[in-house]
């Protein structure tokens, strides 16, 4: 089922109080779209943040919201309550100061399946859960929501405590331009296994081809500069995913030439398979069904070695010839290389 503005009554929150905790990647598009909506509807309803005393609060002060630091008092306030902090810090705060203050009858959101389907978070009985999870990064949340393309979204009730979670649901979700473009009726366990399973199993997947051809070329007498370029400088990588989008993961291919063509197909249907075919379904059952990785980075974040671990992941990355080509291509290129 996929839901628009149309099956989304906005008037169902009108007078009640959200709540955004968190004003980052997703808790400032989504707050500044919600406040947005409202206007639009001519729908009164308050807004607050609570946040850290940091420069993200900082931002949403500049934006113009009310901005506290008592997570307690704000969530005894809030009939809807936006859990929008990273995945891994949510138990904690909501466990120790949203969970304990939240009113009967309010809804918690989240942006994500993870902690609602790992069972994480202790949520009050008498409380909705709803998720609306946004297939986008947060800039791109917003700018869609003002260009009026919207987003796609995974909408579901995971708790429903009112009778209306569902009718909720899909309120919060057009106040935050989840429904312009549709939202996609999902659960948490299906975002969760989708989500995981792309990042530990699909990615890691296409991140060692990658890694793999570049050092087999390179071996063969290929320059870094055309490696580089070839696999994804040119953008052409990037492109072929737009068509994908456009015209069908298969259909695209009309746009290769008939050389280009045969070799994918042909390459593809001939594979075997079994070897990631097994390693997929190991990750799918094990790490991510029966929960191994959430139970080893919920150790890692409670020890405090995440950013550790994660440093040491990225210089060992930094060594593959992959790397190392593409960062003396882009220093002769004079392309700043890495994010920050
Ligand atoms: P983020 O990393 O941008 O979060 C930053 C915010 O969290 C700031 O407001 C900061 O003050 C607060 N924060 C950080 N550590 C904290 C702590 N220990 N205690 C209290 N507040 C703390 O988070 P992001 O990326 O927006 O993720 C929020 C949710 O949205 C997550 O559930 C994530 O899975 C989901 N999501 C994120 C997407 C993305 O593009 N980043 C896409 C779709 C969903």
């Amino acid at each position: 089922n996929i839901f628009y503005d149309d099956d989304a009554d906005i008037s169902l929150v009108k007078g009640k109080t959200i709540l955004f905790i968190g004003y980052g990647n997703q808790g400032r598009a989504q707050a500044l779209n919600f406040r947005d909506t409202l206007k639009y509807a001519k729908t009164d309803a308050t807004i607050l943040i609570a946040n850290l005393k940091d420069s993200y609060a900082a931002r949403a002060h500049e934006d113009g919201f009310e901005v506290t630091q008592d997570w307690a008092k704000a969530t005894a306030l809030a009939d809807v309550i936006f859990l929008l902090i990273p995945d891994q810090v949510q138990p904690k705060l909501f466990n120790s100061k949203i969970g304990p203050s939240m009113k009967p009858g309010a809804t918690v959101v989240v942006a994500s399946g993870y902690n609602v389907f790992y069972k994480l978070l202790d949520v009050p009985k008498g409380a909705n859960v709803v998720m609306a999870a946004p297939r986008m990064i947060g800039t791109s949340v917003r700018s869609r929501f003002v260009s009026n393309a919207g987003y796609p979204c995974f909408v579901s009730v995971e708790q429903d405590a009112t009778g209306n979670a569902h009718e909720l649901a899909l309120a919060i979700s057009r106040g935050i331009g989840a429904t312009k473009a549709g939202a996609i009726e999902s659960s948490a366990r299906e975002e969760t296994l989708i989500d995981l399973f792309a990042e530990q199993a699909l990615w890691p997947t296409v991140i060692n081809a990658f890694t793999e051809a570049y050092k087999l070329l390179r071996a063969n007498g290929c320059s870094d500069e055309a490696l580089v370029h070839e696999l994804y400088y040119s953008m052409e990588p990037a492109e072929i995913f737009e068509k994908c989008a456009e015209d069908g993961f298969v259909k695209q291919l009309v746009y290769h030439s008939k050389v280009s063509q045969f070799g994918q197909l042909n390459g593809a249907l001939s594979l075997d398979g079994s070897e990631f075919v097994s390693r997929f379904q190991k990750v799918l059952k094990h790490q991510i069904i029966e929960g191994e990785f959430m139970r080893n980075f919920s150790k890692m974040e409670k020890a405090g070695t995440l950013d550790k671990e994660l440093e040491s992941l990225f210089e060992r990355a930094g060594k593959t010839e992959l790397a190392l080509g593409e960062k003396l291509v882009f220093e002769r290129l004079g392309h700043s290389y890495g994010a920050a």
